[in-house]
Parts: C-alpha cells; structure tokens; sequence
C-alpha cells in the first residue's frame, strides 16, 4: 500500500490550485452575490483540460487517472464549489457516460468537443416528482419508429444554460418500469426544447441550475445511448462515479475552510494572544483536520477502487456520505472562529458553509447513500 502522490499527480494538484487561486478567486464573491456564472473561467478550464480529465486523448481528453481527477476538483472546490460542480458534471456524468456506452458515432460528434471543454454537458435525471425515487420519470420518449418524441419537465439541471449537449432520461415503455427508460443525448436549440427558470440557490450560487421543458423533441434513435431499455442502468452506472466527484468537491469545500480558518487562527488575537494559541480553536482544529483527512482517505479510495477495474459503488457511496456531512461540520466550525467575520461575505467561510449543503442532497442524499452502502453490504 503507497499513499505516496506520484509526480505527476502533484503536478496536476498544483496546476489546479495555481488555476483556483489565479482564475476562480477574483470575483468569486461577486459572482455567488450576483449568480452568475464563471463563463470565461470555465472556457480556460476546458483549455486547461479540466472538464475531460479521465477521457480518452483519442476523444479529445486528458487520458488521466480518477486520483488526478479528485485531486483537481478538491484544489478547484476549495476557491469556487460553483465551478466544481460544472466540472464534475461534465467529467464524471456526461464524458465518462458518453466513452464508456456511447456509440463510436455519439463519441465524435458529442464527446470529442465535450472533453476539449468546447461544449458544456448536462446529465438530466431529476423531475419535479422524482428526485431521490428516480425509477418515477414522468418524461416520456416515445418510440416513433426512426425518433423518438421526447415530452416533459426537468428540474434542478446543472449546467442547464450554459450546456450545448443534454442526457436526459426518459420513459418509453412504462408497463416496463425501470427497464423501460432511455438515455437520449438532446442538442441545445432541437426544436420543442426550452430551458426553464434559473433556480435562486441558497449555495453554489454562480452555477447555472435550471429547469428544462420538452414538447414533442423529436430525438433521432441514433441519439439513444446503448440499448432500448438501458437509460435507467446508464443512470445508475453514471451515478455511481459521480458521487467520487462530489465527494472530491465536498473535500475541497471543508478543506477550504479549514485553511482559510487556521490562517486566521494564526493572525487574529483575543485575550492577549493568538486565536491558534488557545486551546478551545487548537481543538477544533485538530477535529476539523482529522475530519479532512478521513474523508480524503475514503475519497482517494472510492477513485483507486475505480481506476483499478474494482467494484467502487460502496466505497464512492461511503465516500460521498462522509465527505458531505464533514463539509457541514467544518465549515460551520470555521464560521465559528472566524466569529462576527465569519458571517460576512468578505471573509468567504459564510459561502463555503452554504455551498457545503447542497453535497448532502445533490448526486443522490445522504439518505440514498445509506441506502446504497446498507444494500451493498446486506448483498
Ligand atoms: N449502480 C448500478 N445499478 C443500480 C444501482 C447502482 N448504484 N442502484 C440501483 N441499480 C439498478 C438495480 O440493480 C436495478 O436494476 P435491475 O432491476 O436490472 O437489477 C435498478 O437499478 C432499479 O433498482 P431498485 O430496484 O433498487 O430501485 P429502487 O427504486 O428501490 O432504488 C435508487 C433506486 C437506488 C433509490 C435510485 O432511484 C437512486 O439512486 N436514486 C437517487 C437518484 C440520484 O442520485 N439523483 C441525483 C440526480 S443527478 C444530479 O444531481 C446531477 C447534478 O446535476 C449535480
């Protein structure tokens, strides 16, 4: 066992934290106060080769490992959760999906310019009444022969502007249940697609979160991804990665914090002395940083699992529930001591603890975590 980075891994650590600190830090704090989305940054992160990490250099992407990805989204997680979740949804749910079930045909026109961050992805699952019970699509792809006919709302889709390429999982055959549902690959500006309302978030307020409606998208069967029948285990299978992203970005958010906090601790003083030389903050310090460690620890895990061909649905589900649910711990402690400057923006703990929620609910909740690792280990 080697817990040891390989040069080449740190040097994508550093590139990832150079680009957060130089790129994503200005105007994070305007863009989170003003929603908006970080356009030109998220371009140079496809320059950069962030938003297709793992793929294929053959489909346009950066033939690197899951670490070096987990790695890159806990340094970018750290500066701007906002540009994260961009990043992860287009490595871990769009590109990874699309190479590992998609058509030669689907990889060239689809893939190539999503890894070479030309085009943003989206991965469309969740509807206004079907969230965590994913199995309940109320969109339907009708079979039309040579398309299908592609109707309903979903909610909540990240990337949902700001994409040019759309999974959206629907259902064709309901007496079928789950086995009925396809993944169909929906082009920004198909005639019948509108995108939706901007949602106003409580965190992750830069990035672009909508709600898309469908009326009559008629969707060539060419677009369909893998077999008549397979969307719903495209889902699942996708998901299953995704989660070693968020919870990468759930470990940035807490470490973050966490740093942003013991460089306080070190500069401001209270009752003669520096907050880090009083034992009530060396504390919680000392609990903020094993949190950390432990969640990295299962983080890196879940994406060794996975780069090693291993069975990694537990240890990414482990994964993202730890991570999570130690963002809301740490980053509520680093308020904390940050006290009455750690409520106010400038300080930009307050943002870091309200982006660390949405870890707890989006890519499956922390309750669907528990379902997954108690269905895994009852197995
Ligand atoms: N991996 C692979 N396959 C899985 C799976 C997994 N983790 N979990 C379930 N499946 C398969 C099952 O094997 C089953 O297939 P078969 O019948 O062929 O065996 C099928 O899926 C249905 O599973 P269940 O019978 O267990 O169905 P269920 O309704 O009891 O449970 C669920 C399903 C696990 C709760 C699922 O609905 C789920 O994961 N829900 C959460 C959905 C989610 O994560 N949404 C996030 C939205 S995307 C997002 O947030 C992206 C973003 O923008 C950031």
């Amino acid at each position: 066992m080697n817990f040891q980075l390989s040069e080449e891994h740190l040097s994508v650590q550093q590139a990832a934290r150079d680009f957060a600190q130089n790129e994503l830090l200005p105007g994070v704090i305007d863009r989170d106060t003003e929603q908006k989305f970080p356009v030109d940054q998220v371009k140079k992160m496809g320059e950069l080769g962030f938003l297709g990490m793992m793929t294929d250099p053959k489909y346009s992407g950066g033939g690197m490992d899951t670490i070096s990805y987990v790695l890159a989204m806990e340094e970018i997680s750290k500066i701007d959760a906002s540009a994260s979740v961009c990043m992860s949804v287009n490595n871990s749910l769009v590109c990874w999906g699309l190479e590992k079930f998609g058509t030669e045909e689907q990889k060239e026109k689809y893939l190539k310019p999503l890894a070479a961050g030309k085009l943003i992805g989206a991965f469309c699952l969740s509807e206004p009444e079907a969230g965590s019970d994913a199995t309940s699509q109320r969109t339907t792809a009708e079979d039309k022969g040579d398309h299908y006919l592609l109707n309903g709302t979903k909610n909540w889709i990240t990337n949902g502007n700001s994409a040019s390429v759309y999974i959206v999982i629907a259902q064709t055959d309901a007496a079928k249940r789950h086995k009925g549902i396809n993944a169909l690959i929906v082009e920004k500006g198909m005639p019948g697609f509108v995108v939706g309302k901007k949602e106003d978030k409580m965190g992750i307020r830069g990035s672009d979160t909508h709600s898309l409606m469908f009326t009559d998208v008629k969707i060539p069967k060419a677009n369909r991804i893998g077999e008549d029948g397979f969307g719903f285990t495209f889902a699942m299978t996708t998901l299953n990665g995704g989660r070693i992203g968020i919870a990468a970005q759930a470990l940035g958010i807490a470490s973050g914090a966490y740093e942003l906090a013991l460089k306080y601790s070190k500069e401001r003083k209270a009752f003669g002395k520096h907050l880090a030389e009083h034992q009530a903050i060396q504390f919680k310090l000392a609990e903020m940083a094993t949190k950390i460690d432990a969640a990295r620890l299962l983080v890196w895990q879940a994406a060794y699992l996975k780069d090693q061909g291993k069975d990694f649905v537990k240890a990414a589900a482990q994964a993202k529930l730890f991570a999570s649910q130690i963002a809301q711990e740490v980053t509520t402690e680093a308020v904390q001591i940050h006290g009455g400057y750690g409520y106010v923006k400038e300080f930009h703990v307050e943002r870091l603890m309200r982006d660390a929620k949405i870890t707890q609910i989006y890519e499956g909740t922390t309750e669907i975590q528990k379902l997954v690792i108690s269905r895994e280990l009852l197995r």
